[in-house]
């Protein structure tokens, strides 16, 4: 199994990047639960400070650009693939060798988007399973639906992100399971383990189903 998890790192300048307040939490708990399970997990990660868990096989990256090279490496010896890290969308194109200096005009940074690491597998998985996630403020159901068609994955894991003890860098988690059988199922408010072993659940019925 391969498990992307936390956030990436798209550098401005030698000091400064654009990121986001993902920990890695959500991705280390799918970790845990599939390496509990049974299975060889390998896991991409971003930046983030936890221990990994224990017989998994952990490699560091920093930006898009190198998450989207482990992964592409890793995939081969994998099965299913669960992308739970939260990947900057949009990168600066030349970031400066040196600290961009402050100086008292307005500063405009322009932005390419990053490589979409789960479309492109979604073109390339065979019959592995794939597994996306959806992170929101709102309603995430639209979102994960869509991502599911155009993505090309097997479900996709809507989670909202605009509450108080869940989501990005909580302990907590509180996500709806969209399918590729069109079904919908919402998972209560609990740990991000116990979420973890319940998105494993309805995967491996999923994949029992196909
Ligand atoms: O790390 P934690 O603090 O525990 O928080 C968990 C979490 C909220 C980060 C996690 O549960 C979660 O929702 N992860 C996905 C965050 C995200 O970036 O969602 P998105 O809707 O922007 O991206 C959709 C999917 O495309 C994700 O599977 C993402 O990994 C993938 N993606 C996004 C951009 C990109 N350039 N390449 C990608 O592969």
């Amino acid at each position: 199994m391969l498990i992307t998890a936390g956030p990436t790192e798209e550098p401005l300048d030698a000091v400064r990047f654009l990121s986001n307040r993902s920990s890695g939490k959500m991705g280390y708990a799918l970790a845990e639960a599939a390496a509990a399970r049974g299975a060889r997990v390998t896991v991409v990660a971003g930046p983030v400070h936890l221990d990994p868990p224990a017989g998994v096989s952990v490699i560091k990256v920093r930006t898009a650009e190198e998450m989207r090279a482990a992964v592409l490496e890793h995939l081969p010896e994998a099965t299913i693939v669960v992308k739970a890290a939260a990947v900057a969308d949009y990168r600066v194109p030349a970031p400066a060798a040196g600290k961009i200096k402050k100086g008292g005009a307005r500063l405009t940074l322009e932005l390419e988007p990053t490589p979409d690491i789960l479309a492109e597998l979604g073109r390339m998985k065979g019959n592995r399973l794939l597994v996306g996630f959806a992170a929101e403020t709102g309603d995430p159901i639209p979102e994960a639906r869509r991502k599911l068609a155009s993505k090309g994955c097997d479900m996709v894991v809507g989670n909202r992100v605009d509450r108080e003890g869940t989501g990005f860098g909580a302990e907590d988690n509180e996500v709806v399971l969209v399918m590729r059988t069109g079904e919908v199922v919402a998972l209560p408010r609990a740990s991000k383990r116990e979420v973890a072993d319940r998105i494993f659940d309805r995967l491996l019925k999923l994949r029992h189903a196909s």
